[in-house]
């Protein structure tokens, strides 16, 4: 079997608590279950990548940007074929230590270019980025090939996620790059609340067929992620376990 390109997909949107997080280890690990080899970036000074999956690293993203550290030595395998390179409270003060670099947007960039050397089967890489528009979101625009955009049923998430598309505008002209919208994917989803199927229309009516099947709301996914798990590992069978196997089908045919 030929060797699909590496899909570089970030996951945004610049109101906190859409499921970015859990979007991206949700998928992540769905892939791997299904025979891909990932690799998740956490761009994220909250560090709910490594929490999350019950994982912590010696090294991590600051170390790579900041201290230049290898790849190599800051990457970690969280479960088999699932790497990550972990964020912590650390990665906050990147931030101030960017402004003052040249070309500070590309340095996400520039750090992950040995990626192929150390893995030439790597299949996709997922960056979770900060409810924030900061130095290091826009590095994971111009690392990007794609963008995935989970939008929760509120209106605020809706505002936030328009946020997201003005400055994408910004990076493409900026940076003479085009990202390919993955997807949107509505998410905390219940049927039984007017607000959820309003918004839902609306973001069917504006993006059409980029809006993904919606992730239902599910305390499943609070439980596993308290027990350091992946929903596919915690319970495959719950409503989130099935959404998001639906729209990882869908992602990656
Ligand atoms: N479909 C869902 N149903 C119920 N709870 C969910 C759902 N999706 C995510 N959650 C829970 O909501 C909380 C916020 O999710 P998550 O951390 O993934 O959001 P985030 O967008 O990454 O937040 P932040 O902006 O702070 O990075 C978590 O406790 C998560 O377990
Ligand atoms: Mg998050």
């Amino acid at each position: 079997m030929t060797q699909q390109p590496l899909r570089i997909v970030a996951c945004q949107n610049f109101k906190g608590g859409t499921a970015k997080t859990t979007t991206v280890i949700s998928i992540a690990h769905c892939l791997v279950r299904h025979g891909k080899k990932v690799l998740i970036v956490d761009l994220d000074a909250q560090g709910s990548v490594g929490v999350s999956l019950g994982v912590e690293a010696e090294y991590g993203l600051y170390d790579l940007l900041i201290d230049n550290r290898t790849l190599s030595d800051c990457l970690i395998e969280a479960r088999p074929n699932l790497f990550c390179l972990l964020a912590d409270q650390s990665l906050a003060a990147c931030e101030t230590l960017l402004v003052a670099q040249p070309r500070r947007e590309e340095i996400l960039k520039r750090r992950l270019s040995g990626l192929s050397e150390i893995f030439a089967d790597l299949d996709v890489v997922f960056i979770d980025c900060s409810p924030s528009l900061s130095i290091l979101s826009q590095n994971a625009l111009v690392y990007a090939d794609e963008l995935l955009i989970p939008i929760s049923m509120d209106y605020l998430s809706m505002v936030g996620a328009n946020h997201v598309f003005d400055n994408l505008g910004m990076i493409e002209e900026y940076f003479e790059k085009k990202l390919k919208i993955a997807g949107i994917i509505p998410t905390f989803f219940d049927k039984r609340v007017n607000m959820s199927k309003e918004v839902l229309s609306a973001l069917q009516d504006r993006y059409g067929s980029l809006v993904l099947p919606p992730v239902r709301i599910d305390t499943k996914l609070k439980q596993a992620s308290s027990a350091r798990k992946t929903i596919f590992e915690f319970n495959e069978k719950s409503r989130a376990g099935l959404d998001y196997l639906q729209i990882c089908e869908e992602l990656f045919p």
